[in-house]
């Protein structure tokens, strides 16, 4: 059963079909010089459809056949996705990072891994064993994890192995063991299985509710705006207030296994900087390339709307395979107003009434089903994996009351946002430590940090205040207050995410260094004037800084310590 197109428009197709056919299939475009254009079947009315094709629709003409694969996208999942850079389609962009234009030509689609390598196949049951969907029939090593072989996670039941591959080497189409369902049905295994990106990839015992915080090392996050493994973040900020580099200084230092990127560029001069600067990134826990343990996909708003908009998905789905083995993936969409453009172009092609600022009526659904893939599994075999989500979001000119940012805020669990006035002071990460929030547990105890943060809301108003009247306007004490709030800010708050040990502060110190900040602020100074005040706060916040820049294990990070002990104890009396 064929259809046949009656109308082109853009990258928006009609066409005719007397058959039953599935929305979000895959179905190809058959052009007269036999290219096959692949494109989804986003609307059918009746024996109407409206098909959204991934590439050019240079060519095609009415009466062109169309063929219906009856498959929704997806991905093909399998050892070698590691360090791998893909479009949106999974399509590898090996040259892109290189010359960026590159296009490959219509109707030919790269397979997503490569068929020729070897890998190293161990398995770990024996025949006649029974397993389900999802657990292991032996793993590889792939980088510096052990890549599990798993049961189809769409096979119902239970199911025998008859057959299992003896340890050795075998590429991913090699078959690895035959299984038998209840029924007498008899399956091939390959160490390759493909899962459709719209549809949750989730074969677990239970979702379990995220509690235990996941260390990214930035000290702001960490310590005032936590967030957890299996959880959700959204991290909004006007262009050039630092969500790039934020999100790079995350997925080096944040304590979790295996990073996928969602690049979708604002420019594509954004992308290409991310592909060069991404496999520069060295993997702290290896010394070795982050690429390793990376996954990038990537889209620029040159690629077709279709592909911009499956980015995300492709993401999350290779994700969710990775946590399937019991692993932490933190998943880096930057920026998801990107993505939600290309909702808004692909409503808007099939005029559909539009929401507010031109979004679909559906941009909140789309946001929130997106965000709910994030989450803590416990697996079959009681091992734990987790994806946590960073989405960052650009909103134009920064104002967060759009309906991405707004529809962001409803589902996630902290929001990490940027402020302009900020970043142009160059108080870097530009977390707005007043506005910013998070509903996660997390390594502090949240009386101190509710103490310091009312600092800071208080040395933020003094600061207003004496910006009108003057220093002289200002009493000592509101003057101690606010110097107080500035220390915290440039000593803890600020981090220099291109310093080698400042970019990145452990738990254990961030707890070490931010009692003894508590320390000092909850000291009254024995001080009589401004002047005085200011030499002590000054003279302070270098032996902090000093502080940051040292190892924690360092002899130096002992005398400063000491320093700044002995500086508190001659400065101050106790409350
Ligand atoms: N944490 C940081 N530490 C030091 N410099 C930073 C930091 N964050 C941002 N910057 C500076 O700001 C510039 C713009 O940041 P970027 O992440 O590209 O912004 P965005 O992605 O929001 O447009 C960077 O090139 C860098 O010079
Ligand atoms: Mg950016």
């Amino acid at each position: 059963m064929d259809g046949k197109i009656v109308g082109v428009t853009g990258n928006l197709i009609t066409a005719q079909t007397d058959g039953a056919v599935v929305l979000n299939s895959v179905a190809y475009c058959c052009r007269s010089d036999g290219a096959r254009l692949m494109a989804e079947i986003i609307r059918i009315r009746g024996s109407e459809l409206d098909l959204q094709i991934f590439e050019d629709a240079r060519g095609l003409k009415i009466g062109d056949t169309i063929e219906f694969s009856g498959e929704l996208i997806q991905v093909t999942l399998g050892p070698g996705l590691l360090g791998r850079i893909y479009d949106g389609l999974q399509n590898p962009l090996p040259e892109l990072a290189e010359k960026i234009g590159t296009h490959l030509k219509e109707g030919n689609y790269l397979p997503a891994l490569d068929e020729r390598v070897m890998w190293s196949f161990t398995p770990v049951v024996e025949p006649d064993a029974v397993l389900t969907a999802g657990e292991k029939l032996g793993s590889v090593p792939e980088g510096i994890f052990d890549h599990a072989i798993m049961i189809p996670f769409g096979l119902a039941g239970d199911w025998t192995v008859k057959k299992i591959a003896p340890a050795g080497e075998y590429t991913i189409a090699d078959e690895i063991a035959v299984i038998q369902s209840r029924d007498g049905e008899e399956r091939s295994v390959s160490m390759t299985q493909k899962w459709p990106v719209k549809i949750p990839l989730n074969v677990s015992i239970r979702r379990l509710l995220p509690t235990e915080p996941l260390t990214t090392k930035v000290r702001i996050i960490d310590t005032m705006f936590p967030i957890v493994r299996g959880g959700t973040m959204c991290i909004p900020g006007p262009f050039g207030a630092g969500k790039t580099v934020l999100q790079h200084i995350i997925s080096r230092h944040a304590e979790v296994d295996v990073v996928i990127v969602a690049a979708c560029g604002e420019r594509a001069g954004e992308v290409v900087e991310l592909l060069k600067e991404f496999p520069e990134l060295i993997d702290p826990r290896t010394g070795k390339s982050l690429m390793e343990r990376t996954i990038i996909i990537c889209n620029t708003s040159s690629m077709p709307v279709a592909a911009r908009e499956a980015s995300v998905y492709t993401a999350v789905t290779l994700g969710e395979y990775y946590r399937q083995m019991g692993l932490d993936v933190m998943l880096l969409a930057d920026s998801t107003s990107r993505w939600a453009q290309a909702l808004r172009e692909l409503s808007g092609r099939l005029e559909e009434i539009p929401g507010e600022e031109a979004f679909p009526a559906y941009l909140n659904s789309r946001i929130a089903n997106f965000y709910e893939r994030a989450g803590l599994l416990l697996l079959k075999d009681g091992k734990k994996g987790s994806i946590t989500i960073a989405g960052t979001v650009s909103p134009a000119g920064g104002n967060f009351e759009e309906p991405v940012t707004q529809g962001t805020l409803k589902v996630v669990g902290a929001f990490h946002g940027l402020s302009r006035a900020r970043s142009d002071a160059r108080r870097y990460p530009a977390i707005d430590p007043l506005d910013s929030w998070s509903t996660y547990p997390g390594i502090m105890d949240t009386e101190s940090v509710e103490e310091l943060r009312a600092y800071l809301r208080e040395g933020n108003e003094i600061k207003q205040m004496m910006a009108v009247v003057g220093e002289e306007g200002t009493s000592v004490e509101d003057f101690v207050t606010m110097l107080k709030a500035e220390f915290f800010d440039a000593v803890y708050l600020q981090q220099n995410a291109f310093d080698e040990v400042d970019a990145a502060t452990t738990a254990e110190r961030q707890q070490l260094v931010f009692m003894t900040i508590l320390d000092l602020v909850r000291m009254e100074l024995e001080v009589e004037s401004k002047d005085e005040v200011r030499d002590t706060m000054v003279r302070a916040s270098e032996l902090f800084r000093n502080w940051n820049y040292q190892a924690q294990d360092s002899e130096h990070f002992r005398k400063t310590q000491d320093e700044i002990k002995e500086f508190i104890t001659r400065k101050g009396v106790a409350l």
